[in-house]
């Protein structure tokens, strides 16, 4: 038993900042898809490694487990719709998308702030969600303001900051 209920759990841990990327792989029928995620983060610098969590009802849970191969796409600021997009819609997210084929055909956003293409490692079950390990293969950095997810909302920095 825990002495705390989950919504304080959620509203903990929306205390921990982060920033918002579109994790992308192909699916059984060759189309590209994707999810907006906050739970990435850096494993290991030698070797290379990320990860991220998945739901473990998510649809697209078999792509990404199965296909091999996944990129991560971190947003910049004026991106908000994108990340609406990739946590709503329920048809083709990538629609009128500028994106390109990387490694193993996964789709990188053409737009965006960097972008890791991503070889599955481990995925390991961890609760409700798997944990996908990724081992970076290639990666790419590009000019603009990330955009931020805190307390449950978009931010930016700067955003009710006192200065430090
Ligand atoms: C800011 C933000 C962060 C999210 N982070 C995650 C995440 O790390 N893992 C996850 O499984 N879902 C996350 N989601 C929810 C998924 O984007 C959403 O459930 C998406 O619709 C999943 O695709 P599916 O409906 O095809 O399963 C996040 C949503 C938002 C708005």
């Amino acid at each position: 038993m825990t002495a705390f209920d989950s919504l304080e759990f959620r509203r903990t841990l929306g205390r921990f900042a982060t920033g918002v990327c579109i994790a992308a792989t192909v699916d059984a029928d060759d189309h590209p898809v994707g999810m907006t995620i906050n739970s990435f983060g850096s494993l290991s610098l030698e070797p290379p490694l990320i990860l991220w969590s998945i739901g473990n009802g998510s649809s697209l849970r078999p792509a990404f487990e199965k296909h091999g191969y996944f990129s991560i796409n971190v947003l910049r600021v004026d991106q908000v719709a994108l990340s609406n997009t990739f946590a709503m819609s329920p048809g083709d997210r990538f629609a009128g998308l500028d994106w390109t084929a990387g490694l193993g055909g996964v789709p990188l956003l053409n737009d965006c702030l960097a972008r890791f293409q991503c070889a599955v490692e481990r995925v390991l079950p961890g609760g409700d969600h798997q944990l996908i390990l990724g081992r970076v293969v290639a990666l790419e950095t590009f000019d603009g303001e990330p955009l931020l997810f805190y307390a449950g909302g978009y931010r930016r920095i700067g955003d009710s900051a006192g200065g430090w």
